[in-house]
């Protein structure tokens, strides 16, 4: 990891080997994709269940067959994922693994390749980047686990919250997930969106001339999906 004094609402999954080489595998440029799909997959599985850990709970007793009483505790509130299209499809199974029939939205903002900004779109009651966003009719009640798999300029991240903020979903209850960060990405967005909280899996060195993330693992959504 790069020295960048992270901000406390950052939490970095544990960086342990199982970790490292887990990422080594995906960043590697000749992975294959059914490789690249897999790996990906546990980490992603690995984010979702430190999520998790993010969401309120009350106490809740249970007997066990031995007759005993078991003081745990039960998760209180109801959740949804929210996957910013295209690459953060692919973190929606991982979230359907530990969260049965979870709700997800999605929200798609388009960047443009020339600004690497979020493209203005004029036609958005929300924002003018915002492209198409179908959420739960209920969002607001709900706690809301953001997908995306590259933090990088943090530009379509910040406005991808946005729409939910309009929605009405409480700034607190959103917890942002992905694989790989920019220092860049993580301090503009909580700048912007104090109370929210990001889980990352690795933080990078920084972002080259085309806004990808250095060393990173390239296009994730391309190398997931397949395409070019
Ligand atoms: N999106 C990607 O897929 N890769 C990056 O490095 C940055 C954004």
């Amino acid at each position: 990891m790069v020295d960048y004094s992270l901000p406390s609402q950052c939490q970095l999954l544990e960086q342990n080997s199982q970790l490292k080489a887990l990422m080594t595998i995906i960043r590697a440029k000749d992975t294959s994709r059914a490789d690249f799909i897999f790996y990906a997959d546990r980490i992603i599985r690995l984010l979702v269940e430190e999520g998790l850990n993010y969401l309120p709970v009350v106490d809740k007793t249970v007997k066990t067959p031995t007759g005993a009483d078991y003081n745990g505790i039960d998760f209180k509130g109801r959740i949804c994922g929210v996957s910013i299209m295209r690459a953060g499809e692919a973190m929606e199974q991982g979230l359907r693994d530990c969260c049965r029939s979870v709700r997800i939205g999605k929200i798609l903002i388009q960047r443009d390749e020339d600004t690497h900004q979020p493209k203005r779109i004029e036609f958005s009651p929300w924002f003018d980047q915002l492209y198409y966003a179908k959420l739960p009719k209920d969002i607001e009640s709900r706690y809301v686990l953001l997908l995306d798999p590259m933090l990088a300029t943090g530009g379509s991240a910040m406005q991808a919250v946005q729409v939910l903020l309009d929605n009405n979903v409480r700034e607190d209850r959103i917890i942002f997930l992905n694989l790989i960060s920019a220092p860049e990405g993580i301090d503009a967005f909580v700048k912007r969106y104090p109370q929210i909280k990001i889980i990352t899996g690795e933080i990078d060195g920084g972002l080259d001339d085309n806004k990808y993330i250095v060393p990173g693992v390239g296009d994730f959504g391309c190398r997931y999906f397949g395409t070019d």
